[in-house]
């Protein structure tokens, strides 16, 4: 019987030599120091604790070694392996410091600092009141109808009783399109709409027509050559002058106050009959101050014209005058406006200048 290997020579195997175990750490801990980035020190890990590295082998090797050694070379190769992971670890948390204060700094805003804005324009106060107006006659049922601004001379003046020697179809007063004798100009007013709606809707109608309308009135403190005119216009059956009062009352307080009312003052349109120019109670001194700048102490501001839609008229646009009235209005919103900002100049409103609009605010 053989008895216990007394030869058994316990010569370490190279990897476990204390020399090579420190070299391999002294060599990962420098890697380790010098590692720039969280980039680099991951691209050393497999050579310093990856399945290969010096310390891994080692490791592997303390199996081969008698049960006396393993105890020791277990502990050399645990500890070197322990300084190692905690290096990387340690550095791992520094590189991770620096990246975020880095992205911090690079990342941070100034809240204080003042931008340079591209400045917002302003909606026109045209635009403003002409959709005030609009919302107005809506909530009260009416549609909103629109015509070209090329309009026919016969829907221009002939359809609207304005015969040939009429002085507003004078070249004076009219934008005749080319070539002479086209037949077309551009319209005066937005009457022309009354004409093309009953010519396609039966009565009963209630319209609102507001759109732009041209004359070759100079550019002065109360002309512009282009302006903006609303059309109001009712057919129906029974409609008398006192559903035109009534419904021009209920306009104006909503647009300039309660309480506020209007008058007719006889006048003459061809399209009309009886016709009337429509004053507004002065909605600054209610007619309580003769210096008033707005009324010029009339207590009255004149808007527009109206009357009940003749029969002549209804008869062209094909509806019966027998069966049918109705009433219409035409009010300048330029000149509204003027009125109800106390604005003194046309150029202000004409020429587009941003500031002039701004002040009207902003109403989307
Ligand atoms: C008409 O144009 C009629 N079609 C109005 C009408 C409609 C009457 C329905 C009866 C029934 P007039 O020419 O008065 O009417 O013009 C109406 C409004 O347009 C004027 O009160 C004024 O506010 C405005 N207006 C006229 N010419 C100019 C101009 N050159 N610049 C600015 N506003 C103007």
């Amino acid at each position: 019987m053989s008895g216990p290997n007394t030869n058994y020579d316990p010569v370490e195997p190279a990897a476990l030599d204390p020399r090579t175990i420190d070299e391999a750490v002294a060599s990962a801990l420098s890697a380790v120091a010098e590692a720039g980035s969280l980039e680099e020190l991951k691209a050393l890990r497999p050579t310093h604790t990856g399945d290969r590295s010096p310390l891994a082998l080692a490791n592997r090797e303390i199996g081969a070694l008698p049960p006396s050694a393993k105890a020791e070379a277990g502990k050399r190769v645990g500890q070197a392996r322990g300084r190692v992971s905690q290096a990387f670890a340690a550095r791992q948390v520094e590189l991770e410091a620096e990246r975020d204060e880095r992205v911090l700094a690079q990342e941070t805003q100034d809240l204080t600092v003042r931008v340079a804005r591209r400045p917002v324009g302003a909606r026109h106060p045209v635009s403003l009141v002409s959709e005030r107006v609009e919302d107005i006659f809506v909530s009260m049922g009416w549609e909103i109808a629109e015509g070209p601004e090329i309009e026919s001379e016969w829907l221009n003046f002939d359809a609207l009783n304005i015969g040939p020697d009429h002085p507003a179809r004078q070249e004076a007063d009219t934008f005749y399109v080319a070539p002479t004798g086209s037949g077309l100009v551009l319209r005066t007013h937005t009457s022309p709409v009354q004409v093309r709606t009953m010519l396609d809707r039966e009565p009963p109608i209630y319209v609102l027509c507001p759109g732009k309308t041209f004359r070759t009135d100079d550019l002065d403190a109360t002309h512009t050559p282009v302006f903006h005119q609303f059309e109001g216009l009712v057919v129906a059956e029974g409609i008398t002058m006192a559903h035109l009062r009534g419904t021009l009352d209920a306009f104006v307080q909503r647009l300039f106050g309660d309480g506020i009312v209007t008058r007719l003052r006889p006048n003459y349109f061809p399209f009309t009959e009886p016709s009337a120019e429509i004053d507004c109670q002065c909605w600054i001194c209610r007619g309580q101050d003769p210096s008033c700048r707005s009324c010029g102490g009339t207590g009255w501001i004149e808007l527009g014209g109206s009357g009940m839609v003749n029969r002549r008229v209804l008869r062209s646009a094909g509806i019966d005058p027998d069966r049918y009235t109705g009433f219409a209005f035409g009010l300048g919103i330029e000149r509204s406006l003027m009125l109800r900002h106390g604005i003194g100049d046309m150029h202000d409103i004409v020429e587009g200048d941003v500031r002039f609009s701004r002040q009207f605010g902003m109403e989307i």
